[in-house]
């Protein structure tokens, strides 16, 4: 036997003597989960060389950028059950100077809540999807990992009028579609997904877990818009508002080319929508389509959300805007439950259960939202629609809310500008965040501030406590 042999056979034989508490405890990250949670650890902790990793891995990447296998994944899995879980993960990141990045449903545009440029470790909140709907003392709670869908059917299940104002994607996950605002299309009457929360149950960075309460009222106030995870918390648990639906509601589709006017009625629809009865939300989608002779043409197609009976909703929306031509045949009268579906592009009629499934495809004042939305398949096409997508945006400029041009935080955009990695201020941080916050983004900082002083959780947009900042915080 040589030297080196036999120093690793007596390694290995200390290591079998050596109780693995105390010869992992500080010594690896995943040694520090085992610490913290003892034998639970391998069921919520997941290691690269797993199965289970990469299919949990790929289970809610929404965006196929960044599927690729160019991609480098996380550290770790974190796939908590409950709170122990996620604050263990804090301790031993922090104790590691591992970050940590957070995903509900992973809708995330550029892939925030599940990339990073350095190593991290995923926490996936897909496991804590409890939604408790209890209407008799009228206390509804839905874990960070429900997605949209669970909490829609929940409601469905014990009431047919009653409703929660949040997206029409029924796989978005609660924590981030909350605490990002989550616009959806009863916000007109209702607000956003956030201003219909009630408490809300998170860890800090210290690992304390804080109620509405035990938070403070600026916390609670950060954490209904402000973006979650990114100005240091994970939130895990919410108690939500829900609102009255009628037994019947209608939706109505209306399309139309350009050459059938499509131009004029988006211009005449952007000064009606917002002034129309607030029973009724209607949206335009703006599309290439396939003309009839083989042209390509521009499509609008018009829908309208309307908490009513088609009898009471064709008469208000043809006052606003007759020029629309909207007919009893463009119209469908439906239950709240079912308007979901057709909202997330399921059949209507399907069973409600549908809603369940995961794996299909994916600030108040304003009185617009626009998304521009590009999809492909081929990746080659890549550069090609990004450029498209970027010229449009460019080209909307003078249209739009203008000194910010305004963002909404669940869409994120990255083109708007990303954190020094060694050296992030508060300056430049500005420059998207109050794109996406306006006024308040000052305020958030200082909330963040607060209570994450040391940065700890953090991403390549985050708002970055004033403590980095120097001077320019004071004097702007
Ligand atoms: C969390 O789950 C673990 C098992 O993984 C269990 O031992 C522990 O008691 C649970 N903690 C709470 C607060 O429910
Ligand atoms: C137009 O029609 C072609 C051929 O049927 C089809 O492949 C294409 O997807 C259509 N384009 C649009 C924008 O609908
Ligand atoms: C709608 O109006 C028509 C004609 O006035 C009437 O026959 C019908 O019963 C009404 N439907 C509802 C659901 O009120």
């Amino acid at each position: 036997m040589n030297p080196l042999s036999s120093i690793i056979s007596t390694l290995l034989f200390l290591f079998f003597l050596l109780p693995c508490s105390l010869l992992l405890a500080d010594e690896t990250l995943q040694g520090c989960f085992q610490d913290q949670l003892g034998s639970s650890s391998q069921e919520i902790v997941h290691t690269p060389n797993t199965d289970f990793y990469s299919s949990l891995f790929q289970l809610s990447i929404r965006n196929l950028r960044f599927a690729s296998s160019s991609t480098s994944g996380p550290l770790l899995i974190v796939a908590p059950t409950n709170e122990t879980h996620i604050q263990a993960s804090i301790i031993c990141c922090k104790k590691h100077g591992t970050q940590v990045r957070v995903r509900s449903g992973g809708h995330d545009f550029e892939g925030l809540s599940y990339t990073s440029a350095d190593p991290f470790v995923l926490i996936d909140l897909s496991r804590l999807n409890s939604v408790s709907i209890d209407i008799e003392d009228g206390t509804p709670w839905a874990q960070a990992g429900a997605t949209l869908g669970e909490v829609y059917y929940s409601i469905a299940e014990e009431s047919s009028t009653l409703g929660f104002p949040a997206g029409y994607c029924h796989t978005v996950g609660v924590g981030g579609h909350l605490s990002g605002g989550g616009v959806g299309n009863m916000m007109r009457k209702y607000g956003l997904a956030a201003d219909n929360i009630l408490d809300a149950k998170m860890i800090d960075v210290n690992v304390r877990i804080l109620d509405r309460i035990a938070m403070g009222e600026y916390p609670f106030w950060a954490l209904r818009g402000g973006g979650g995870s990114s100005f240091g918390v994970i939130i895990f648990s919410w108690k939500i508002k829900l609102v009255p639906v009628p037994n019947t509601v209608t939706i109505c589709n209306i399309a139309k080319n350009r050459e059938e006017g499509a131009t004029d009625l988006v211009y005449k629809w952007q000064n009606i929508a917002s002034q129309i009865h607030e029973n009724i939300y209607l949206a335009v989608t703006i599309q290439a389509a396939n003309a009839t002779d083989d042209q390509m043409t521009i499509r609008a197609s018009f829908r309208a959300l309307a908490l009513w009976g088609a009898n009471e909703t064709l008469p208000v929306i043809h006052n606003h805007f007759p020029e629309l031509g909207l007919e009893p045949k463009h119209c469908t009268e439906m239950g709240w439950i079912q308007s979901r579906l057709l909202y997330a592009g399921l059949p209507v009629g399907s069973p409600t259960k549908v809603l369940l499934d995961r794996s299909s495809p994916s600030g108040k004042g304003f009185l617009y939202n626009i998304q521009y939305l590009s999809g492909w398949q081929d990746s080659g096409e890549v550069k090609r629609k990004m450029r498209w997508v970027r010229k449009l945006y460019k080209y909307m400029t003078p249209y739009v809310s203008k000194f910010p041009r305004g963002q909404y935080i669940n869409t994120k955009d990255l083109d708007l500008g990303k954190n020094d990695p060694v050296k992030p201020s508060y300056t430049e941080a500005r420059v998207w965040g109050e794109k996406y916050f306006g006024a308040n983004f000052r305020r958030l900082a200082l909330v963040k501030d607060k209570i994450d002083p040391e940065n700890f959780f953090r991403n390549e947009q985050i708002k970055h406590p004033t403590s980095s900042t120097g001077s320019v915080w004071y004097c702007c």
